[in-house]
């Protein structure tokens, strides 16, 4: 029989890929979004590119009672739980919007879960709980640093509740949390991919949005670190090899591979790549230029992050696959699909 998963943020940026390749994996999906910071039609794409139905409820993650009725309705053997907010700046400004609503929404998932015995969870989790790392790449053995904002701080917190829950005496959930470094791309149809509400924080949507003519100029944040051309370093992730990271840590769990009741994983390239380096890739290979000027560093922002991807390779036999040329192509095209340039 097929494996059913529910996919809480499921109509968001990484939550509609990663439910595109678990449908392509062969599993069945559920939805569950509050379309607080996503699109309806994010779900109507997914069914669209796998030529299937979702089940899709709109409800907040924090309505346990809703959640509980969820179990009731459909036998679900996994969750991969995605709903969450994640700018890092609003988060400094609204520290209890973000503790109230990642921290009571995976506790709400996770009591649902445990009354009614759904037994695998699968959490999106993020790099920034290494804050700056001493030695490079990250591993799954760097030490965490004190997270730099309320973001960061409900991705640590969250691992160390998942972590309580799943190793407590007679635990019932067993679970893996995913590090992402920084997703970026679309889905190859275009369909679906990133829809930043106003003006973006992340570079890429500022890339593409300043290449479609929305944005007047991109800032660099900074050209005086220390790197080899002085702008900062990051692992940049294509969205879907990252959705298919996402399979691989389900099929773990539903298959009783995984190695202790909670296990984390980076998730990234392994490649460091500089803003200027990603803002000049994404000019060569679209044809495009993109206005730019250097600007001082962004609050808070650290110098240089990129993953180690051995242990993930090893465990959950996943690595990237997707070219930086093939992502930034992606992410461009989904821009064009958005704007309706030709
Ligand atoms: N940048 C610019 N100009 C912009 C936007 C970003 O130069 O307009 C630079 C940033 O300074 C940084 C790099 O591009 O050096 C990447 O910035 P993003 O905002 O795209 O990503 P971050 O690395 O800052 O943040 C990401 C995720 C967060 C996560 C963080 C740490 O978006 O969710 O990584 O893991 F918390």
């Amino acid at each position: 029989m097929k494996k059913c998963v529910l996919v809480t943020g499921g109509a968001g940026y990484i939550g509609s890929h990663t439910t595109v390749e678990l449908i392509g994996a062969g599993y069945d999906v559920i939805v569950v979004d509050d379309l607080s910071n996503s699109d309806a039609s994010a779900v109507s794409n997914v069914e669209k590119i796998t030529g299937t139905r979702i089940p899709f409820y709109r409800f907040d993650c924090n309505d346990t009672d809703k959640m509980r009725d969820l179990f009731d309705r459909h036998r679900v053997d996994a969750v991969i739980h995605f709903a969450a907010f994640k700018a890092v700046g609003e988060s400094v400004e609204m520290p209890l919007k973000y503790y109230r609503n990642n921290l009571g929404s995976l506790t709400s998932v996770l009591t649902a879960m445990d009354e009614k015995g759904v037994p695998s969870i699968v959490f999106s989790s993020s790099a920034t709980v290494y804050g700056q790392p001493d030695t490079l790449p990250a591993t799954e053995r760097t030490p965490l640093q004190k997270a730099g904002s309320p973001y960061g701080a409900t991705k640590q917190m969250s691992e160390d509740i998942i972590s309580s829950v799943a190793c407590a005496p007679n635990a019932k959930i067993k679970a893996i949390a995913l590090r992402y470094f920084n997703p970026i791309g679309a889905h190859p149809s275009a369909l679906i991919g990133e829809l930043p509400k106003g003006v973006p924080n992340n570079l890429v949507p500022f890339i593409t949005q300043t290449a479609a003519g929305v944005r007047e100029c991109l800032s660099v944040f900074g050209d005086d670190y220390d790197t080899p051309d002085g702008s900062a370093l990051r692992d940049y992730i294509d969205v879907v090899d990252l959705a298919k990271a996402h399979v691989a840590a389900i099929s773990r769990l539903v298959e009783g591979r995984g190695k202790a009741p909670f296990e984390y994983f980076n998730v990234g390239t392994g490649k460091p790549l500089s803003v200027l380096e990603l803002i000049h890739a994404f000019e060569k290979v679209n044809g495009v230029r993109v206005n730019h000027k250097i600007t001082g560093r962004r609050a808070g922002d650290i110098e240089k992050i990129w993953a180690s991807t051995e242990l993930a390779e090893k465990e959950l036999g996943w690595h990237a696959e997707r070219t930086i040329e093939q992502t930034l192509a992606s992410a461009w095209a989904w821009e064009k699909h958005v704007r309706g340039i030709k």
